[in-house]
């Protein structure tokens, strides 16, 4: 299996696909909305500390051991000789898979304002709200009720897109993908960035993302930039653990994972500077966020207010298309790799039939956002046993239970029974001699697990706080 096992065609390639991971909805779409939340510059000050603290160590974990591994997610642990953690292996892939089947959707909403922005965004502009909700199936005028189909078409779309680009395969379709889609997502950062700042009245926004309220600095805010953190770097779904395996002996992992930490929090902190001030200068401080969604509902007055603003926001929902789809395939790997690897399935006839089933689940999920009541079920401690709606009760199982776990299992597999030492031996291969051994080392060990089992207890004892 070994010898036919997928690389990277070259170095760009790998550095794309795994930014192109890293950077997705999370960091254009909730980065923006969290760091007002937490008070712009106190936010920003923790989740830049954090970034490299925790999240550079354990990407570099997963990257590594996937790398020595050369297997699949649920595969790689036993291989390096640790049965006992398949579980760790298991836990990422279902949550790639739980976490595919409403990401796709979010991304077919997506499509759709990049469609609507392009043929009708005086519909979207006369009601944000109605328009959104119209697209979830609810009418919030009259109370009505309805099949979302605007969304369920879309978000099929979405989905077909991406399972094609997975049937092209590792090097012909999401290396040659990432190529393209990348550099096309920093153009539009850019062009809206300059946008942003030029925008008369953006100034507050600025000094907001600039400024430290010391009341916000507070653990609550430390636990959302660290989720985020988590959420943003594509970690504890061991995406990078398959993404790693594809990975020749000669590349320098440390330094890669420098680069893709780097990309993905620059796209973070240039999306924050770009929607902040653009909804200060054009809705004030209390139109940030307000309604139904930060990035559909509220931009549509900053893009109305806007000169050329159609035009403007075509490309941000363009820019957060490519953001959305390129994640969304480092996912479908993860999921279809095991099953082809493990299995023996043909990668063709798995994708479709594993795209089309997490296509309809997802539809569970758009259609639990306002049409129909469909329930979950969630337990924490502060509240007992709860029946939210199914889109947060697929949400918090993912972003608060199951990412944690298994980004905890790697941690704690790499700090204490693989051993630092293994992934710095792993790191060293390229021939680059690793200089924070020892900063590494006790990260991975304590740092990093001490945060993660900080995280499961707020979300188990106090609820629904975490964001
Ligand atoms: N990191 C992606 C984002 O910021 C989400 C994601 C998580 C994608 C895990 C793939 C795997 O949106």
């Amino acid at each position: 299996m070994d010898e036919k096992r997928a690389q990277w065609g070259s170095k760009l390639g790998f550095i794309l696909a795994a930014a192109g991971s890293a950077v997705g909805l999370g960091n254009i779409w909730k980065f923006p909305g969290k760091a007002f939340e937490g008070g712009g510059g106190a936010f920003l000050l923790m989740y830049l500390l954090i970034v490299p603290l925790i999240g550079m160590p354990a990407m570099l974990s997963e990257l590594a051991v996937g790398r020595a591994s050369q297997a699949n997610v649920v595969d790689s642990f036993r291989r390096l000789g640790h049965k006992g953690y398949t579980w760790v292996g298991w836990m990422g892939w279902a949550v790639a898979f739980l976490i595919t089947c409403y990401y796709s959707h979010v991304g077919g909403w997506v499509l759709r304002y990049v469609v609507s922005y392009a043929v009708e965004p005086g519909k979207v502009y006369g009601d944000p709200l109605g328009y959104f909700y119209g697209m979830l199936g609810y009418a919030p005028a009259s109370g009505v009720t309805f099949l979302p189909w605007a969304a369920l078409v879309f978000a099929f779309l979405f989905m077909a897109v991406c399972a094609f680009v997975i049937i092209r395969g590792v090097q012909g379709g999401i290396e040659k993908f990432n190529k393209i889609g990348m550099p096309a997502l920093f153009l539009i950062l850019v062009v809206l960035l300059i946008r942003a700042a030029t925008l008369p009245g953006s100034g507050e926004g600025l000094k907001y993302m600039f400024s430290i309220d010391a009341g916000k600095v507070t653990p609550q805010t430390f636990l959302i930039a660290l989720s985020q953190a988590f959420y943003s770097l594509s970690l504890g779904m061991s995406i990078m653990v398959t993404y790693g395996s594809y990975l020749p002996k000669e590349e320098n992992i440390a330094k890669n994972t420098f680069l893709v930490c780097t990309m993905d929090t620059l796209v973070a902190v240039i999306a924050g500077f770009i929607v902040i001030p653009a909804v200060f200068a054009t809705l004030g401080p209390d139109g940030v966020g307000k309604g139904g969604g930060f990035a559909f509902v509220s931009l549509a007055g900053v893009f109305e207010h806007t000169p050329g603003g159609a035009f403007f926001g075509f490309l941000f929902y363009l820019l957060l298309l490519f953001a959305a789809l390129t994640s969304t395939v480092s996912l479908i790997e993860g999921i279809v790799a095991f099953l082809t690897e493990r299995m023996r399935w043909k990668r063709t006839p798995t994708t479709v039939v594993t795209c089309a089933a997490m296509f309809l689940i997802g539809c569970l999920y758009t259609c639990s956002q306002a049409a129909f009541p469909l329930k979950g079920v969630w337990f924490d401690f502060a509240n007992g046993v709860t029946f939210p709606p199914l889109c947060d009760a697929m949400e918090f199982l993912t972003d608060r239970i199951m990412i944690p776990l298994c980004a905890l299992g790697t941690c704690v597999f790499v700090g204490w029974s693989w051993k630092p030492e293994s992934a710095v031996a792993e790191a060293e291969r390229c021939g680059v001699k690793f200089r924070l051994v020892k900063a590494y080392g006790f990260l991975i060990k304590f740092a990093a697990p001490a945060a993660i089992v900080v995280i499961l207890a707020v979300s188990l004892f106090t609820g629904t706080t975490l964001s």
